[in-house]
């Protein structure tokens, strides 16, 4: 019954990686089950324990399990640091968005595409909360000479999709502008489509390797989560993003981890303080959503 000893470790070990980890038993036992069944190795050890009755505790200590329960929880590590959990439903909304009749079948696949891009999957159960919050911090940075708010997004994954997922008008000109080729596909798509009224613009952009894609003054920037990310991978870029054409900055991090059940909360906010501080930025209002710790900072 090597079949039946394999569902207890696969069962137990999920347990324990969803105490830990940011993801659900069910999912962790899958993913699991598809490493220990893809190693020869360990379905061997598996028949030889079988064989010889061991308990399920003392096959526990063996090497080759130990070996393959710790390939296990790396593989899930990795997959709850990826921002994108699904590609395929990205290029499925994409080719929906190119085809004219979308109509009622657009929600549903922006539902599921937006729960598949973890930073704004965090967003969905508080969206409306949110966005409230959004729209009154940029009606803050509203200059009075201009008709319409100008709004850059750097590092914007897909948030953008959030307004018209809810709903909502974009909140102004809004250019938004990301490394991630897929992500700037789909916003492209939704900016090309008729659900879109002309004023947003998507490009990809990688920080550090030319300056941002657009060549205008902008009234805000939004630097969503996007801080901290740069500050850990490459903290010497943080000077170009204070350096972003805009007067005031919307810069916030997030509040719990992507892996781990744990607030990182306030290493977070000290983060953007930090940012803030070094580049001489003006502190106007520090705010918070369900999921984000953040400050509108001024120039
Ligand atoms: C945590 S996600 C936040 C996405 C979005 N701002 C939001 O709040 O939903 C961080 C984003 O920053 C982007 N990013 C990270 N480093 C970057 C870089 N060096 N150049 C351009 N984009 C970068 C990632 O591709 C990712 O989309």
């Amino acid at each position: 019954m090597p079949e039946k000893i394999q569902q207890q470790l696969v069962s137990e070990l999920a347990e324990d990686v969803a105490r830990r980890y940011t993801i659900e038993t069910d999912d962790a036992a899958a993913l699991i089950d598809e490493t220990l069944n893809a190693s020869p190795v360990f379905q061997q050890m598996l028949q030889q324990a079988a064989a010889q009755e061991a308990p399920v505790k003392q096959i526990k200590r063996n090497k080759t399990y130990k070996k393959w329960a710790k390939e296990a929880k790396s593989r899930i590590y990795h997959q709850l640091r990826r921002y994108r959990t699904d590609d395929k439903i990205f290029h499925e909304t994409i080719n929906l968005l190119q085809n004219s009749n979308a109509g009622d079948a657009l929600e549903p696949i922006l539902t599921e595409v937006l729960h598949s891009h973890r930073s704004t999957s965090e967003r969905m159960s508080s969206l409306r909360e949110t966005l409230d919050t959004y729209a009154s911090l940029l009606d803050d940075c509203r200059n009075e000479n201009q008709e319409k708010l100008r709004i850059l997004d750097v590092g914007c994954g897909i948030f953008p999709l959030l307004f018209p997922y809810a709903e909502r008008p974009l909140p102004g000109i809004y250019h938004a502008a990301d490394r991630d080729k897929l992500a700037i596909a789909l916003l492209q798509a939704y900016g090309a489509s008729a659900a879109c009224d002309g004023s947003f613009q998507a490009s990809e952009w990688e920080l550090g390797e030319r300056p941002v894609p657009f060549s205008q003054e902008y009234d805000v920037a939004l630097l969503l989560k996007v801080v901290p990310v740069v500050r850990r991978l490459s903290p010497d870029l943080l000077s170009e993003l204070a350096e972003l054409p805009a007067r005031k900055l919307v810069v916030t991090g997030c509040k719990y981890s992507m892996v781990r059940r744990t607030s990182i909360e306030s290493r977070e906010r000290r983060v953007v303080q930090e940012f803030a501080a070094e580049f001489g930025f003006t502190v106007v209002a520090p705010f918070e959503t369900a999921d984000e710790v953040g400050f509108l900072l001024e120039r």
